[in-house]
């Protein structure tokens, strides 16, 4: 196949990769956008098969089957409340497999035809050095979200005195190491920037609060197309340019778009808990205050004789699945000539669009889903807010009290509507630690139970 024509394939699998990130902005397109993604992907792949520089087949396909197969078998595996560490997990190989390429392209250059060894041109030596530094600070950085996530490593900040300034010494130490091995091409040096690299993935996740670890993957994953992007240009190779920079600055955006909903500063996050007054944790509850508590029948006939249900899902539908028994019970009430809608904040749950995912896959229908934006007025109009394994992002604390750690985080107005109905299994606070006085309001009623049983239960009652 002529360059001209894999130039054109890569091109056409670009634009199926960008229509990809297009389809993923919304529930109501994600599928079709996955689908672009792997059309995109098959493009590429078929394309660089036949590049004449492939040396061997057989390696390549062992490769494909060998982790095609292991990936298989994790994503078939894999919990959805575990998705973020898998995602770390992944993150970390991007980055070592930026490593590898560098050391090849720098050890072996003639293989990629830009130069013999120490003697590579100044661009590619560019992209060598670049695609090395932050595919290692991708690789430990990931390794030390994985193990946070999957409770391996304490959650809480791992912080030492004057720890900022060792940062900033090894970063500037780290940028005069590349500058140095586009100028002076030494062996030595290529292995400094490894090692310093390690080292800095290191210190700049162990600060980080397990509240801010999905921000931090997130931006792990921006890291990783950055390095992909650095490696591009070693191989001139314009897809993983492309590719690259897609990944870089979407998970760039949506580390932004989390930290807005969670009320961080997205600077504090990357840095390393710059201002970490506000990190959260540790519980408080008052068990002397009244509270009223219902059954699943009591919620049944209060819904049913609701005009409008605003269905809040959080966490705890997540953990107990409860996605599936949640929809049969909207069904039921919708039956009965209830209105009913979901409405999903930017961070309930543990990952970017993890409700929407789930009542996707329950197949609820996308126009009954509403972001905050969309519905936060409308409680106020509300017969009933059924709050399912939510609790943060309910917290008026947020609005009301300057002390909170959640304080300035936006959050839904479920008070406002007639009656507020809480699925939990008891009175624990959320994932920020903070109770919730909600739960003593005199319109609240809490349901205590494991969402999914709550839901059966109330299906029988509806039936
Ligand atoms: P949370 O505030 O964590 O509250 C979840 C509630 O679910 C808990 O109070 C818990 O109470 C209840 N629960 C747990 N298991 C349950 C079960 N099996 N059945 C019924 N209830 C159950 O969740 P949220 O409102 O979704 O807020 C998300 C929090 O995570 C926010 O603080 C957010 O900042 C943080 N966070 C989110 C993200 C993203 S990107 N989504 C990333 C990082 C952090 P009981 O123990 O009493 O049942």
């Amino acid at each position: 196949m002529t360059d001209n024509i894999s130039a054109i394939l890569y091109l056409i699998s670009s634009v199926f990769f960008i229509l990809a990130l297009r389809g993923l902005s919304s529930p109501g397109t994600a599928r079709q956008g996955n689908v672009f993604g792997i059309l995109g992907m098959i493009i590429a792949v078929g394309t660089t098969f036949t590049l004449p520089t492939v040396l061997s087949y057989e390696v390549i396909l062992a490769g494909i089957i060998i982790g095609g197969g292991i990936g298989t078998f994790i994503a078939r595996k894999i919990k959805m409340t575990a998705l973020p560490q898998l995602v770390a997990g992944f993150h970390s190989l991007v980055g070592l497999a930026a490593c590898f390429v560098a050391a090849a392209a720098f050890f072996r250059p003639e293989a990629y035809g830009i130069g013999t060894f120490l003697d590579i041109s100044t661009g590619s030596l560019i992209g060598i050095s670049i695609g090395l530094a932050i595919g290692a600070i991708t690789f430990t950085g990931s390794i030390i979200a994985f193990g946070k996530l999957q409770g391996l490593i304490t959650g809480a900040p791992l912080t030492f005195p004057g720890q900022h300034l060792v940062n900033a010494i090894l970063g500037i130490t780290l940028v005069a190491l590349v500058a140095w091995m586009t100028i002076e091409q030494i062996e030595s040096t290529f292995w400094g920037i490894f090692l310093l690299s390690l080292i800095i993935g290191i210190l700049i996740i162990v600060p980080i609060g397990g509240a801010d670890m999905p921000v931090v993957v997130s931006m792990l994953n921006s890291y990783s197309g950055w390095a992909a992007c650095g490696i591009g240009f070693t191989l001139g190779n314009s897809l993983l340019i492309v590719t690259g920079a897609l990944v870089g600055s979407s998970g760039a955006i949506l580390s932004y778009i989390m930290c807005k909903g969670m009320n961080r500063s997205f600077l504090s996050v990357i840095l390393g808990g710059f201002d970490d007054g506000s990190e959260i944790f540790g519980t408080t509850t008052s068990r002397e205050k009244a509270i009223k508590s219902g059954s699943a029948e009591d919620a049944a006939f209060i819904m049913k004789n609701a005009s409008s249900v605003i269905i809040v899902p959080g966490y705890g539908m997540a953990v107990a699945q409860a996605q599936h028994a949640l929809r049969e019970m909207g069904e039921l009430l919708q039956a009965d000539g209830v209105d009913v809608r979901y409405a999903i904040h930017p961070v309930a749950g543990r990952m970017p669009g993890h409700m929407n995912v789930l009542l996707a896959e329950a197949n609820v229908p996308y126009e009954q889903v509403l972001e905050l934006d969309e519905i936060n007025k409308d409680f106020t109009r509300a017969d009933v807010a059924f709050v399912i394994g939510a609790n943060d992002v309910t917290n008026p604390a947020a609005k009301t009290d300057p002390s909170s750690p959640i304080y300035g985080m936006p959050v839904l107005d479920i008070e406002n509507a007639k009656t507020v109905l809480f699925v939990k299994r008891s009175m624990a606070s959320g994932y920020a630690g903070v109770e919730n006085e909600l739960f003593f309001r005199d319109n609240t009623m809490m349901l205590f139970s494991d969402a999914k049983s709550m839901c059966d239960e109330i299906v029988q009652a509806l039936n």
